[in-house]
């Protein structure tokens, strides 16, 4: 795996580059779409590939694990052959969805002991097992088994579980050199920053993660509850530390504002539900402002969905249609309100990506960051 930085601002911190993996090149900054249990909710790999142009997708550890499990991910050859991606893939560890999903959950030296939020069954995630089920997934870039703790734990519960997350850290490389990728393609680990929200915690974390030299480095934690301002200025702590040659993902994040302000802070890689599940209840992203296509007033509007758009939903269907589908729970009206909003996020992070190479991208930033704020 290969990143080559090829533009930086001189105003900002905001860079594009290339990163290179064997099943393709991504370029960066980019946003990855959420696929938890191997598919974008309601949208097909034909539709992620030609209209929302994607180039890299999520899949999560925890609940590919749970269903369809490691014996028919293995039986199938991997993730990319199960569900049909050829492009690059990234799973998350399953450090945050435990957290969040999980029941019953003990967190101890060894790792997580938690029941399944499907069944009830009884599991444990430790760093190595996790390691194992990512080699069995088989994405492109594999993540840390970290824990992701509250936005308003204090110090002492941060300190502590940032320093686990760092234990385990050691124990997931460890794993990872003496074990081989299963389908021969390589298989990149990108360690986690934690710390919540404080500087000292973050610093020590990221100096900590910094130190492994890996392909690529994570900021995890945020975006959990804490102060919008809070989590800007951990992002730009961070990457005061985390070396400039390698890609920068900011996890879980976020609305379009947030991305635009994390680029500008140098961060290069994202994933978010946001556009999908938020599309799925009608909130469609627009470079004017988000849309409730919901409400009254769409209802009679047969403009197009969203004349700036660049996927074929956009000018294909109006507003009072996608209102009508979503009103009635059409599965159609899940589609079209997800294959929007992906295009969507997809577009901005190209437009950024230009801005970047023309040089402009502050000035732009902060005009969108104006015009986005909007509600249409
Ligand atoms: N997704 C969003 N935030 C996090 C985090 O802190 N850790 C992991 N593993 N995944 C995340």
């Amino acid at each position: 795996m290969t990143f080559d930085l090829q533009y930086t601002c001189a105003d900002c911190e905001a860079r594009a580059g290339v990163l290179t993996t064997d099943h393709g090149a991504i370029e960066t900054p980019i946003f990855m779409p959420v696929g938890t249990v191997g598919s974008v909710k309601a949208v097909h790999m034909h539709e992620l590939e030609e209209d929302i142009r994607a180039q890299i997708i999520l899949g999560n550890t925890y609940h590919l694990y749970l269903r369809p499990g490691l014996d028919v991910l293995r039986r199938a050859g991997g993730l990319h052959r199960f569900n049909s991606w050829e492009r690059p893939l990234l799973t998350d560890s399953g450090g945050f969805q435990v957290f969040s999903l999980a029941e019953n959950r003990k967190i101890t030296e060894e790792g997580v002991t938690f029941r399944s939020h499907i069944d009830g069954s009884k599991h444990l995630f430790s760093p190595e097992s996790v390691m194992d089920i990512q080699r069995v997934i088989g994405a492109d870039i594999i993540m840390a088994f970290d824990e992701c703790c509250p936005g308003d734990a204090d110090h002492d519960y941060a300190r502590r579980s940032m320093l686990l997350t760092g234990r385990w850290l050691e124990r997931c490389l460890k794993r990872m050199a003496e074990t081989e990728p299963l389908y021969g393609h390589e298989q990149q680990l990108f360690p986690i920053v934690q710390g919540c929200v404080y500087p000292d915690l973050r610093r020590r974390s990221a100096e900590m993660v910094a130190a492994v030299g890996a392909a690529g480095n994570a900021i995890g934690g945020l975006a959990v509850g804490e102060p919008t301002d809070k989590m800007y200025e951990m992002i730009e702590l961070t990457n005061t530390i985390l070396p400039k040659d390698r890609p920068r993902y900011l996890m879980g994040v976020g609305t379009p504002i947030n991305i635009l302000e994390a680029i500008a802070r140098g961060v290069d890689m994202f994933d978010c539900i946001m556009p999908t599940r938020n599309g799925r209840n009608g909130q469609l992203f627009t470079w004017h402002g988000t849309i409730n296509i919901r409400n009254a007033k769409w209802a009679d509007d047969y403009s197009p969905l969203d004349p700036e758009g660049t996927s074929y939903v956009d000018s294909r269907y109006s507003k009072a249609y996608l209102h009508h589908l979503i009103h009635t729970q059409e599965l159609l009206g899940l589609q079209i309100a997800s294959i929007h909003n992906l295009a969507f996020y997809l577009d901005l992070v190209r437009q950024a990506r230009e801005h970047i190479r023309q040089g402009d991208y502050r000035s732009w930033k902060t005009a969108m960051v104006r015009q986005l704020d909007n509600r249409l």
